[in-house]
Parts: structure tokens; sequence; C-alpha cells
């Protein structure tokens, strides 16, 4: 299968072609979505709240980051691996933002660098691209700002929102991104960004008008279920194999089944004689 970059990103939108991404954050999974064909992998901050177990993404930091970015990278060859700039990494000034996300390409060898925002960071975007880092914008509902939104909730519902969207998407665009992702926004205004922007849009829970969709994996598999949006469809129960498998597991030492001769390793017993 042909290596995805970010000019397949461009040429998906110009075709009319859908664009996939999944989350992925270590690498066994990430060889198995290279393995899979999907085109792309974002190293989301969620592994916030699905790997390291907090209550949402604000604790990650710069070096969970690059920690997760650089396994994923060891597995995915083959595809797009886009790396989040986690909260507070690119709010101190242009330098501390363009530093990190070089972090994100030398040290978590990640492709790309996705953060959360409209118009109040499109100067911070156009320092990192002109820094030749390509950005995947995201804008929408921005887990980062939850403090400041008031909780998770869908965007773009009033009229002075709308606007807002609108002219998030278009100064994004403007600021150079390569894609930006649409998170919580309702279908008719994610249709409509869509067809306005040049560069392809990524949703999730936006509807199926965008160039391109995102989920977490673990919740698309069914293994987290801590909390589950609506937007998301379980493609397979691994939660429940897992568990099943787990359990199995247990029961097979318990009951003296597991390990069989199969699993041994032989040797000569005689140097056991005497011992
Ligand atoms: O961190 C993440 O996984 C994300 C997706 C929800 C788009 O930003």
């Amino acid at each position: 299968m042909k290596k995805v970059t970010v000019s397949t990103f461009q040429e998906a939108k110009e075709k009319g072609e859908k664009l996939t991404m999944l989350t992925a954050y270590d690498y066994t999974t990430a060889k198995l979505v290279d393995e899979a064909g999907v085109d792309s992998i974002l190293v989301g901050d969620s592994l916030g709240m699905t790997m390291l177990g907090y209550e949402n993404t604000l604790p990650v930091t710069v070096d969970d980051m690059i920690h997760h970015s650089a396994a994923v990278a060891r597995g995915a060859k083959r595809l797009f691996i886009v790396c989040d700039m986690p909260f507070l990494s690119y709010s101190t000034g242009i330098r501390d933002s363009v530093m990190n996300a070089g972090r994100m390409i030398q040290e978590g060898m990640a492709h790309a660098v996705k953060l959360e925002g409209g118009v109040e960071v499109a100067e911070i975007i156009r320092a990192i691209v002109d820094a030749k880092i390509p950005v995947c914008a995201h804008i929408g509902l921005t887990p980062q700002s939850i403090n400041a939104l008031g909780g998770f909730k869908v965007q773009g519902k009033t009229d002075d929102t709308v606007k807002k969207l609108i002219a998030d998407a278009k100064a994004v665009e403007e600021a150079g991104a390569f894609a930006v992702v649409l998170e919580c926004v309702p279908a008719p205004l994610a249709k409509k960004i869509t067809e306005i922007l040049s560069i392809p849009t990524i949703g999730i829970g936006a509807g199926a008008d965008c160039d391109g969709q995102v989920l977490v994996y673990q919740d698309m598999l069914g293994m987290y279920d801590d909390f589950t949006p609506k937007f998301v469809k379980h493609f397979a129960q691994v939660g429940e194999a897992m568990k099943e498998g787990f359990s199995a597991y247990d029961r097979a030492v318990k009951a003296g089944e597991f390990p069989t001769k199969e699993h041994e390793f032989a040797m000569d017993e005689d140097l056991l004689k005497g011992i």
C-alpha cells in the first residue's frame, strides 16, 4: 500500500475521496491500524483519559505525547501520524509553540501536529507551518477548553457560534493548516464548512458530509465505557472479547489447565540429579 503523506489529504479532497483517521497511542495498536489500511493515526491527547485514566485531557504533558507518538511511529510505517499538542503547549508564545511542535516531530517522530482553536490560534498555526511542520487544526468542541466552555457541548447552535465557527474554519485554512477536525458540530453546519474550505474537514460528531472521519479507537472497538458520546459506533466488541480472554486465563490457571506440556521447555533432567 502507498505511503500516506500530507499531499494525500489535499488529493483526497480534490477527488472527493473520504479520509480515515483513528487514534492510537502505542506500538501494537499502531501496527494493526497501519495494516488495516487506515490513512492516518492521531496520537490524541485523549490518551490522558483512555490510556492514563485522567478525567479529562488537561493533565497531559508534551513529554507524555512524545512518549506515545514515538511508540506509534515505531509501529506504523505507511500511514500519516498526527500528534496532538497538549494543553498549554501552544499558549505561552510563538517560540514555545514552535519548539514544542518541533519536539513532536524530532522526538515523537510524528509527521504533523494538531492543535485546538480557530481565529485565536491562527498566528501560532502560521508560525508552526512556517517552520515546515504541517498543522491540523481542531475547531468546534475543543476539549482543552472544557473549563472555559462550561463542559462538553455541541458547538454552532446559535447565530453567534455559527458565525464564529465559520470564521474559525476560514482563519485556520488561511493560516496554512492542511486539514481541520470538526468536533461535535451540527451536520448541516459541518457540510457548509466542508463546502467553503479547500482543505479537508475531518469530522467527529459532525455528520457524514465531512471529507473524512476520526474516532478514538477504544470507543469504536467497545473498549472504553466510562463515557460513550452519541457519535460513537461500535465496529467491534473488543472490550467484551478481552474480558472473556482474561477470565478464561484466570480460570485455566486456577484449575491447573494452563500451562500444559506444549507450553513447557524441556531439559536434560539428569542435570537435576543430586541437587
Ligand atoms: O485527542 C483526540 O483523540 C482528539 C479527537 C477526539 C479528535 O482530539
